[in-house]
């Protein structure tokens, strides 16, 4: 199992969510009350960028056709897509915020 560093604590706001390149993959990395958790960026419905939608709590909604995810598991709150997302576990180390792929 691979770790890689993505960015530091205090990059990213509570509420706010960004794309990071793990092992070359587009990774969606969104804070959730102080918490950090990371999903494959790009929606399995018809491939759109989930970080350029809108994250409330935990639940990102993809800004093509509005299927809607649990940044927490992946998983799918709200069609049209059909499939989860990838999720990752996501450990914080000093200050760096590491993905574990
Ligand atoms: Fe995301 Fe269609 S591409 S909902």
């Amino acid at each position: 199992m691979g770790q890689e560093k993505v960015a530091e604590v205090g990059s990213l706001e509570p509420g706010k969510m960004t794309q990071v390149k793990v092992d070359g993959q587009a990774t969606l990395l969104a804070n959730v009350d102080g918490n950090y958790y990371a999903i494959h960026n790009i929606c399995t419905h018809k491939g759109c960028t989930l970080s350029k939608g809108r994250l409330n709590g935990n639940i990102v909604t993809c800004p093509c056709h509005g299927s809607q995810f649990d940044v927490t598991n992946g998983h799918v709150m709200h069609g049209p897509a059909q499939k989860p997302e990838q999720a990752y576990s996501v450990v914080v180390q000093d200050n760096d915020i590491i993905i574990e792929t």
